[in-house]
């Protein structure tokens, strides 16, 4: 299994689990679905799904007790249930299940994965396939990466430039950036709040929150592309980003920005009911803000130390609005730096002594450090390794983090430049997401074990079609973008 249970006890005999299995309790639509199971099967066999009021259990945790009859999953919620669902599915070999007594509780409550569809848009289906992917090895969050310099993928209602035009780019880097070729081929796409909203409840139906990421202030090239009145009059017009790296545009700081701003977060919580929402504030530049008048004007009727605090006054008029809308705003942790609002949750990226500064200054942190958790690096510096952004970060690296008992949770990016299909998204995110999987469930890590573990877990994922990197494969030839 993985991520590994909490508690394990073998018992004797096999629960022969079969299409025809009767499932009983809460949610046993969803439990048929996961196992495969006939919609109205009534036996041999039954599955017992039960709500229990045991608070050790917390709001994840689950008890599963198989027999050579079936299988009592109990837990106090719904989260629970999946997870002890998933369990079974995991546990279920050629014969049916080994009978069995699992007792079962998360580390830590935001077991995320970020997946980037601003460099390269994404197809609802393989969305949909990861939440599938996501929710088999307990992940909770989808943290969606809609927008960045390359692309906006949102529809917004109240500006519909920003897909007619922020969502379309001329052409992408062929290769690695530093190349400097491009593929001469137009990229594009958008999603509608239809589309969206299906996939929140795709995504819930499976224990998986999506939480949305809109960028702000940086990272903005292609908003300022669509709508030109976001950036500063002094810049040369600009189109959708078609390399990759970081703009030197940001949004200005007028109020129009700051409307536009909330018109988007209104939109954006519609469509998405999650507790918190990302917005973005990574690797800001500030050029422009120190050239700008209108800059100037606002560091001083808001009374700020310089045009780098505005980084700040974004982040809390932001947070603020979130706030009235009964949200949490998350930022990346360069607005740690920047007066950010106590409610504001951080997302440290920049290594892991960032991880210790949110935690210092007393926020919420997701622990995303680049140097454990950004699966988009190379897994090794072989030769036979496709283009990436940076590297290696081999799988036992990615298993041996250990964030400490005082995170809100942790988080694998999957950030796209270098992952333009489902093919080299999957060589990338597998197997070294189960490694980030069994790092934010289990309290336990053994290394040798999580090993033999995942040997005989790859077949679950080669049946599911998943394109993983083979562990321990030195970097065979591989086609390269
Ligand atoms: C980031 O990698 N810029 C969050």
């Amino acid at each position: 299994m993985i991520p590994q249970v909490a508690s394990f006890t073998p018992g004797e005999g096999l629960f022969p689990l079969d299409r025809r299995a009767r499932v009983t309790g809460p949610h046993a639509a969803t439990a048929r679905d996961l196992l495969g199971l006939a919609p109205d099967g009534d036996g041999p066999g039954e599955i017992v799904l039960r709500l229990v009021d045991d608070p050790s259990l917390g709001d994840e945790g689950y008890t599963l007790a198989v027999t050579p009859e079936g299988a009592t999953i109990a837990a106090a919620g719904a989260a629970g249930l999946r997870w002890g669902v998933q369990t079974l599915r995991q546990l279920r070999g050629p014969g049916g299940v080994p009978c069995c007594a699992v007792r079962d509780v998360p580390r830590y409550a935001w077991r995320g994965v970020m997946i980037d569809v601003a460099r390269w848009w994404r197809p609802v289906s393989f969305l949909r396939a990861y939440v599938d992917l996501l929710a088999l090895h307990k992940f909770n969050v989808l943290h969606l990466h809609l927008t960045d310099d390359q692309g906006w993928r949102f529809e917004v209602r109240a500006h519909p430039r920003l897909t007619a035009v922020g969502a379309q780019r001329a052409e992408s880097p062929a290769g690695h950036a530093r190349d400097g070729r491009f593929d001469g081929t137009p990229h594009g796409g958008f999603y509608t709040q239809r589309e969206l909203r299906d996939l929140v409840a795709y995504a819930a139906a499976r224990g998986v929150t999506v939480v949305p990421e809109i960028e702000f202030p940086g990272h903005s090239q292609a908003a300022i592309a669509a709508c030109p009145w976001l950036g500063h009059p002094a810049a040369e017009p600009v189109r959708v980003r078609t390399s990759w790296g970081i703009s030197t545009h940001v949004l200005n700081v007028s109020d129009r920005a700051a409307g536009f701003a909330r018109d988007v977060l209104d939109e954006l919580c519609e469509v998405f009911p999650s507790r918190f929402v990302h917005i973005g504030g990574d690797e800001v530049r500030g050029d422009e803000w120190a050239t700008s008048p209108e800059a100037a004007r606002r560091v001083a009727s808001a009374g700020l130390s310089g045009p780098a605090a505005l980084l700040g006054w974004w982040g809390r008029l932001l947070a603020d609005h979130l706030r009235g809308l009964g949200r949490r705003a998350v930022a990346w942790d360069d607005m740690l730096d920047h007066d950010p609002p106590e409610d504001m949750a951080i997302m440290a990226w920049r290594g892991v002594d960032r991880v210790e500064a949110v935690l210092r200054a007393g926020h919420d942190v997701v622990a995303a450090p680049h140097t454990h958790t950004y699966l988009d690096y190379a897994e090794s510096d072989g030769p036979g390794e496709p283009v990436s952004i940076a590297g290696p970060l081999p799988l036992e690296t990615v298993y041996g983090y250990d964030a400490g008992d005082r995170v809100l949770g942790m988080q694998a990016q999957l950030w796209g430049e270098y992952l333009p299909t489902r093919e080299r998204f999957d060589y990338n995110a597998f197997p070294r997401l189960c490694a980030v999987a069994e790092a934010a469930w289990s309290s336990g890590r053994d290394l040798g074990d999580f090993t033999r573990r995942l040997t005989a877990h790859l077949p679950l994922l080669d049946g599911l079609g998943v394109g993983y990197r083979r562990p321990h494969h030195e970097g065979a030839p591989h086609v390269h973008l």
